[in-house]
């Protein structure tokens, strides 16, 4: 461990320009100095090293940092790494402190599990060539998959006797703790009595970075099917599986000089591509791909090229696999095998030079790839076509790097046939959806204040004679339809009369909105839409879209598609009939809700006054005395009330639409 006061004195001494410097050719230029970036190829000077401010900084690809950094970057050192070297290089002692005893225990532990798993290996390997148990089980099941006996030993490949504790004696016998064997899960112990994990399979040795063994996963050899054909070591203190990548230490060389890394499922397709001399290649074994070993491949390149299966587990994986990536910056392509082959088959099969074409000419982006894939089926279907539209929006707004995002957005409205424009707006939204803390609102909202009266009589508005004019009623549904689960940021005062950030989800505003004022809808098909998302809102859900796009009312399953399908025809009605510019509509989410709640509210208060003066009418024709219904005083009352209200409305409406 370095001192605190050794990390500051390497500090002081260390000249950016110096460090730098014995990488990369830099010019004056002004106070700073200029050269090509070492991170990205580029022909004009764009990295820029300042002294006085000991950092470096490139406007092409936008990395900086200090001389630690750089060294980090540069030559994947780690931390200390890094300080090591810049205290040799200005001569600095480096006077380790004294770790505690509790950390020396510590220490001392994970250096006996190294030990251990060394020893195991040597062990395992020793079974494999030089037993006849060894050779004539383990070694001939190796030799008929064709690996060589290089790339046997290459990586380190063994066999562990099909007995029930050889191996777990033999480890005793040479000082290796039973404490130690378990914790490895090399041996596991049942009655006092250890037995041997691995018993009766090939074992490859788990290396780290620096080619210390820190683990094993083991293959059984026949094909009982009751039996997992893996298994892994557990969980160690020097075996965390989402840290490690198979095969990383042979690799890593390849991947940086390549600057590109071959991502495949297995431990056999990274030892056959070694074998066909594809040598930058690296397994996830099984686990699903981590943030840790993306960033571990990071060190070495920012470009990944994902060797999957082609059957469905293969590309659900590579889905997935493919959004980690794109979110920590780095490129992604993929490789589909086809039906029934794996890299560790196809490399067997083929010869080298074919196995780097196939490669090569299939590796696809994620665009093209997802398009590949879907659609096909999706091409006559819009509400297919849109939902694979919305998720590669969704893979798109991970991209962190806004150069990048625009080049797929543009590639993906060209295969998908869409709007750019469209799909900038939906993966802005997405973008800022993700940035808003997500998190249920306790439902105030600003327009609260607004009570509609019920009608004249005090019931619940019933629905009259259906309307042609429907428009705002359809806009309504049309929202929820599209944007239900969307939020909308509204200000509120707190209790401590600070203006506070709430989000209310779309769905939430409007059918409470409608709730509160017992509006109904005239359109029935409307209504059935509305109740449906009425429904599944107590329980805070959003209903299914099949619900409605397989619903068994003929007229509910059209609705439904049109108002999902013509969305950006009718926001655009809406621009004209206000002249105004609507940038997107997702942009305008909260006004367009607004609006749209406003304008509902608005034609039915329109209807009851107009029933309203209706009723007044009535009234004087058939003398006031009349005894059935309210007397005219209140119904002129209610008259007053309705057009206060409308006022209101209209001017809420107008605020919205010209804010
Ligand atoms: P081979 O059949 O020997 O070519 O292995 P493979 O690498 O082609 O196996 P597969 O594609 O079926 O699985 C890919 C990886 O998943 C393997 O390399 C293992 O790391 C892991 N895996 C496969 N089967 C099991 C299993 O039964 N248990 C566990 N824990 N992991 C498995
Ligand atoms: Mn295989």
């Amino acid at each position: 461990m370095i001192p605190s006061d050794t990390i500051d004195k390497i500090m002081d001494a260390t000249r950016i320009d110096e460090v730098v410097g014995e990488f990369v050719s830099l010019k004056k230029r002004g106070v700073n100095l200029i050269g090509l970036c070492p991170f990205h190829n580029e022909k004009t000077p764009s990295f820029n090293v300042s002294v006085p401010k000991g950092i470096y900084k490139c406007f092409g690809c936008g990395k900086g940092g200090n001389a630690v950094n750089f060294l980090m970057e540069h030559e994947h050192y780690t931390y200390p790494e890094a300080l090591r070297y810049l205290a040799q290089k200005y001569s600095i002692d480096i006077v380790e402190e004294k770790p505690s005893p509790k950390q020396q225990e510590a220490i001392d532990e994970k250096e006996s599990l190294f030990n251990l798993s060394a020893f195991a290996q040597k062990y395992f390997e020793e079974q494999l060539l030089q037993t006849e148990e060894g050779k004539s089980v383990g070694l001939s099941y190796l030799k008929e998959r064709g690996f060589s006996l290089e790339i046997i030993k290459k990586f380190g490949i063994g066999y562990c006797p099909d007995k029930w504790d050889n191996f777990s004696q033999n480890a005793l016998k040479n000082g290796y703790k039973k404490e130690y064997l378990v914790k490895t899960s090399l041996s596991k112990s049942k009655d006092q009595l250890l037995y041997d994990t691995f018993r009766g399979r090939i074992t490859f040795p788990i290396h780290n970075l620096s080619g210390r063994v820190l683990g094993f996963g083991a293959r059984i050899m026949t094909s009982d099917k009751k039996r997992p054909k893996y298994i892994n070591s557990a969980e160690s203190d020097i075996y965390h599986k989402s840290k490690v990548l198979y095969g990383i230490f042979f690799a890593k060389s390849a991947i940086a000089s390549n600057d590109n890394c071959y991502l495949v499922e297995g431990y056999t397709d990274v030892i056959s591509m070694h074998q066909a001399g594809i040598t930058n290649v690296i397994a996830t074994s099984g686990t699903a791909l981590s943030i840790e070993q993306i960033k571990l491949i990071r060190r070495y390149t920012a470009n990944v090229t994902l060797l999957f299966d082609g059957d469905p587990a293969g590309i659900k994986a590579a889905f997935r696999s493919t959004d980690m990536i794109l979110e920590e910056g780095m490129n992604v392509r993929i490789v589909l095998f086809p039906e029934g082959e794996d890299p560790d088959s196809y490399a067997t099969k083929y010869r080298p030079a074919e196995v780097r074409e196939f490669i090569e000419s299939q590796a696809v982006d994620f665009i093209s790839f997802k398009t590949g894939l879907l659609l096909d089926e999706a091409q006559d279907d819009p509400i297919k076509k849109a939902k694979l539209i919305r998720e590669m929006a969704q893979t798109i707004s991970l991209i962190p790097e806004p150069i990048t995002r625009s080049l797929f957005v543009k590639k993906c409205s060209n295969m998908m046939e869409v709007e750019e424009n469209m799909l900038v707006t939906e993966v802005s939204r997405l973008r800022r959806q993700r940035v808003i803390q997500k998190k249920q609102s306790p439902g105030a909202s600003e327009s609260r204040d607004l009570p509609l009266p019920q009608t004249t009589t005090g019931q619940q508005q019933k629905p009259d004679e259906h309307d042609n004019n429907d428009v705002s009623e359809k806009e309504l549904i049309r929202l929820l339809l599209n944007y239900g689960s969307l939020d909308m940021v509204f200000k509120v005062e707190n209790e401590d009369k600070r203006m506070e950030d709430i989000q209310v989800k779309v769905v939430d505003f409007i059918v409470r909105d409608i709730q509160e004022d017992k509006l109904v809808f005239d359109n029935p098909d409307c209504q059935a839409i509305f109740n449906i998302f009425e429904e599944a809102w107590q329980d805070q859900q959003l209903p299914n879209e099949k619900v409605f796009t397989e619903h068994a009312s003929p007229s509910i399953q059209k609705l439904s598609i049109d108002l999902q399908t013509n969305q950006y025809n009718l926001s655009s009605n809406w621009e004209h009939r206000h002249k105004i510019y609507v940038l997107t509509e997702e942009e305008n989410l909260k006004p367009a809700v607004l609006h749209a709640v406003y304008d509902f509210k608005l034609k039915k208060l329109e209807k009851m006054i107009k029933k309203t003066q209706e009723a007044i009418k009535e009234k004087e024709r058939n003398n006031q005395n009349e005894t059935d219904g309210p007397p005219i005083r209140e119904l002129l009352q209610t008259m007053n009330d309705l057009d206060l209200k409308r006022k209101q409305f209209a001017g809420e409406l107008q605020r919205v639409v010209t804010r």
